[in-house]
């Protein structure tokens, strides 16, 4: 769940990139953000994983309150969300499985569970043996299926992503956005930043308009693959959850999905450590 009541940001240059936004996003929403170049997306989606903090109002995110979590606390913010940034950022001298596997390790996965869990989700986003390369010598639309692939490993709640067709031809990025709508349908709040109309007409869903830092629309645009609005069928609580609590929210909403492959997302019962931030 994602809770914005009056938020602003201004940077320390005093642009103020985003003037007093309310949003709500329940979990499993499929959320398209658009507007203008400059008009405070990317600011957002920066708020939301605690890159940047707002300047005024109020952010949850699932269940954590933002504006009071301490610096500690934020990788198990992060924990909860996958993110593929604009940029990719994947780290040059790592190769694509390092890359990927680096996400688990630094979360303090055990090591048993990486090898398969990286390997299936790079099949997942069809890296198939490209495991050993290193990230310049893979395409665009490669690079960016293996920051896709990075953002998934964890089994996020909440998937980000900044212009994920951003450096892809039309086909890739028709592609990259099937699997996207893919992991929505197994349960996963997405949110992706566009700029590309045509495929916000083709895959619908929840559009948000960003002008000037401002929400100027909010609508619902049906597709075949994004019918009808969502219905939340949980019920939420803004207390904070604990990290035990948080994985059998992410298997009961697995567990609902019997048409899809079971263990898509969470094949490995994966016992996080204790929540060494606590
Ligand atoms: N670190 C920063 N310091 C100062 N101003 C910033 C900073 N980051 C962004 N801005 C400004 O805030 C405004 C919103 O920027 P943001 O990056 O959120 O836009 P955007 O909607 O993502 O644009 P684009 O579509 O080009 O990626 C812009 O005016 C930008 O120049
Ligand atoms: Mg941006």
């Amino acid at each position: 769940m994602i809770q914005l009541s009056n938020v602003s940001k201004v940077y320390p240059n005093g642009t103020e990139a985003l003037k007093k936004v309310s949003l709500f996003i329940k979990d499993g929403e499929f959320v398209f953000i658009v507007g203008p170049s400059g008009a405070g997306k990317s600011t957002l989606l920066k708020l939301l994983i605690r890159e940047e903090k707002a300047s005024f109002g109020s952010i949850h995110v699932n269940g954590l309150d933002l504006m009071k979590i301490p610096k500690r606390k934020i990788p198990y913010l992060r924990r909860t969300m996958g993110i593929v940034f604009q940029d990719f950022r994947l780290i040059d001298k790592m190769n694509v499985f390092e890359n990927v596997a680096f996400a688990m390790r630094v979360i303090g996965s055990p090591e048993g569970g990486v090898k398969k869990r990286v390997k299936y989700v790079l099949k997942l986003v069809g890296l198939e043996g490209t495991e050993k390369r290193k990230p310049h010598e893979l395409s665009g639309g490669e690079q960016q299926r293996v920051s896709l692939a990075r953002a998934l490993v964890n089994r996020p709640q909440i998937l980000i992503c900044d212009e994920p067709t951003g450096n892809i031809d039309p086909e890739r990025s028709y592609e990259i956005m099937k699997m996207l709508v893919a992991i929505h349908q197994r349960g996963t709040t997405v949110i992706v930043v566009t700029h590309e109309h045509e495929l916000v007409k083709e895959f619908g869903g929840r559009v948000i308009r960003i002008a000037e830092g401002e929400v100027t629309h909010d609508t619902f645009l049906p597709t075949a693959y994004n019918p009808e609005p969502y219905v939340q069928t949980m019920t939420e609580t803004d207390e904070e959850v604990s990290s035990e609590q948080e994985s059998d929210l992410t298997e009961q909403k697995e567990a609902t999905d019997e048409t899809t492959q079971k263990n898509a997302f969470g094949q490995e019962d994966q016992k996080k450590k204790e929540a060494d931030e606590e």
